[in-house]
């Protein structure tokens, strides 16, 4: 494993995120507070990408089933959430049965903490090591 040269920090603003791939290993970054972190990419729990979810601080949060993660750390910090959606009770049955079904199954999948990457900033320049 090494440092490798993956983005600029004009590309990652301040409370924002940036997908970046190294190596083949599927990372977002997060600005929090002007510093910069690295986890993985993919959601510990159904490997949704966590560059399309939101950021607050230093809480990322899955866009699929909203799980939420430290990204200063990756520690998983909450797991999913099981969301109704809305007009749902106007769908016919059998699908609302069957989304219920996926809901359930869905709730039993263990969410697993993120990889964290050591990050080094020189100048503009960031380095992840990989
Ligand atoms: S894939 Fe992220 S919470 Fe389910």
């Amino acid at each position: 494993m090494n440092f490798v040269e993956v983005a600029s920090t004009d590309d990652v603003p301040v409370g924002k995120t940036r997908y970046i791939e190294a190596k083949g290993t599927e990372i977002v970054l997060a600005n929090v507070k002007g510093k910069i972190y690295a986890v993985s990419e993919r959601c510990g729990h159904q490997n949704a990408p966590l560059s399309k979810g939101t950021l607050n601080e230093n809480v990322i949060t899955c866009p699929l089933h909203h799980a939420q993660f430290d990204v200063t750390t990756g520690k998983m910090i909450s797991g999913m959430v099981e969301l109704s959606l809305p007009g749902m009770d106007k769908l016919p049955k059998e699908f609302q049965d069957a989304m219920q079904a996926i809901g359930e199954m869905t709730s039993h999948i263990k969410t697993h903490d993120l990889q964290s990457f050591p990050v080094k900033v020189t100048g503009k320049r960031i380095f992840v090591m990989v």
